[in-house]
């Protein structure tokens, strides 16, 4: 059964999108764009989607009794500093303009049964200075809020998608539901990471792994309250863990590689325009960015030091997925970062073109042609998420948790294999 769902920084709609192929529903949703004053995103998401019961302002000011009540919480939100200041009677003390504490304070009033967010994966290490800390305080404040959580680094690339882009995924379950209750059985036993949690299921990972014990210790707990855990946690967070009634259990799992697509299968064949391929004069550049280099350098207040780097491909490799696609890919002029394609018309070299970009982050052909310059396509491509790694997610939201293939031998009640 489909879930009513509230999509934060929405972006695009790629949560939308995949969760919507899925069978579930969104019923409000949330994008503003900091940064300049045109609403790119949100213009080309209301373009698809309709402008009824979507919002387009700094979710800072949306008050909380304007979101309905809602099944699921999604969203992709930044990797920001989330110490805590301050607990007492006022609750918890975010920073002003840290977005995991519009999450929180959205959680707490609607208390959904289900949260699906998506960060960068330096978020389990950050800061480098209190490794684990910030991604402790979510855990903490989904804790106090009465989740229990399952995480997992995925790359896409891993899973048949034809670009690499690594994102931890945060699955956070009310305990009352029926996932809540089967992370609070079973996310110590055996095969949990591998088999039987929210992510192996449509993620794949080598099974004759990471077992552990039964009924084994968490590797590390939180502290009294999210501001002792902001102030003195530290722990290295591995791709795959649970946080379950303040335990922390943790692994790093092997993904099943699954044979894919190829950037090489993206390229539109033909009728590309003149301004996406290389200049010719530009070519000298354009080999030296992509190339390795030693040399010294000094520094605007005098220090010498020897730069160095290695090269990457140039052209791509058409043969395997894309390099991760970045916010900046459309900008003008040689860049290192670019991603520059063998035109499989003209055999010239020429940059990605915007449905090249869509198609990789598995976007219909023209989903942001909605009237936003060229550059802001790209840009909305980089900060989207892969929709069908969501569509997968949203497949399993719609399972019952023991609803495992009997095949594997993992149906429930068999887990101390
Ligand atoms: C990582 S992107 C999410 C993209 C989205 N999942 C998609 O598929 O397109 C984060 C989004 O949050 C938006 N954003 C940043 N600050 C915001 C704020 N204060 N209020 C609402 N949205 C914000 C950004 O404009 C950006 O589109």
């Amino acid at each position: 059964m489909g879930l009513d769902t509230v999509e934060l920084f929405a972006g695009v709609g790629g949560f939308r999108l995949g969760l919507e192929e899925a069978g579930h529903e969104v019923i409000w949703s949330n994008q503003w764009e900091p940064s300049i004053q045109a609403q790119h995103a949100s213009d080309c998401y209301v373009k698809h989607f309709g402008a009824d019961d979507h919002t387009n302002i700094d979710i800072n000011d949306v008050p909380t009794e304007d979101v309905p009540d809602h099944e699921l919480l999604v969203g992709g939100f930044p990797c920001q500093d989330y110490s805590v200041a301050q607990t007492g009677a006022e609750g918890i003390e975010g920073e002003k303009g840290v977005l995991w504490w519009e999450i929180e304070r959205i959680t707490r009033a609607k208390r959904p049964k289900y949260l699906l967010l998506e960060n960068v994966n330096r978020l389990l290490r950050s800061p480098t200075d209190q490794r684990g800390r910030d991604f402790a305080v979510v855990l903490h404040c989904l804790h106090d809020l009465g989740y229990n959580v399952e995480w997992r680094m995925l790359n896409a690339a891993d899973y048949g998608y034809p670009t690499k882009r690594r994102r931890v995924f945060i699955f956070a379950a009310r305990r009352d539901t029926d996932w809540g209750g089967w992370l609070d059985e079973e996310a110590d036993q055996p095969h949990y990471f591998t088999q039987r949690g929210f992510f192996p299921r449509e993620f794949p990972v080598d099974s004759g792994q990471q077992q552990f014990p039964v009924a084994r210790q968490p590797d590390t707990e939180l502290l009294g309250d999210p501001k002792q855990t902001s102030e003195e946690f530290e722990f290295d967070f591995e791709h795959a863990g649970s946080m379950v009634d303040g335990g922390i259990w943790t692994r790093d799992v092997d993904p099943i590689d699954i044979e894919g697509e190829t950037l090489g299968d993206v390229l539109q064949t033909g009728g590309v325009d003149d301004e996406f391929f290389l200049d010719e004069e530009d070519m000298d550049r354009w080999e030296y960015m992509k190339g390795a280099k030693e040399e010294d350098r000094v520094t605007d207040d005098g220090y010498e030091y020897t730069f160095s780097e290695g090269a990457i491909p140039f052209p791509d490799n058409l043969d395997g997925p894309s390099r991760t696609l970045l916010t900046s890919e459309g900008t003008t002029g040689p860049g290192r970062e670019k991603h520059v394609v063998e035109d499989p018309e003209t055999g010239d070299l020429r940059i990605l073109t915007p449905i090249e970009a869509e198609r990789l982050m598995g976007f219909p052909d023209g989903w942001t042609d909605t009237g936003m310059s060229r550059t802001w396509r790209y840009t909305c491509m980089g900060n989207a998420l892969v929709v069908g790694l969501v569509e997968q997610m949203g497949r399993t939201l719609t399972q019952s948790p023991d609803d495992l293939d009997s095949d594997s031998g993992l149906v429930f009640g068999s887990t101390s294999e």
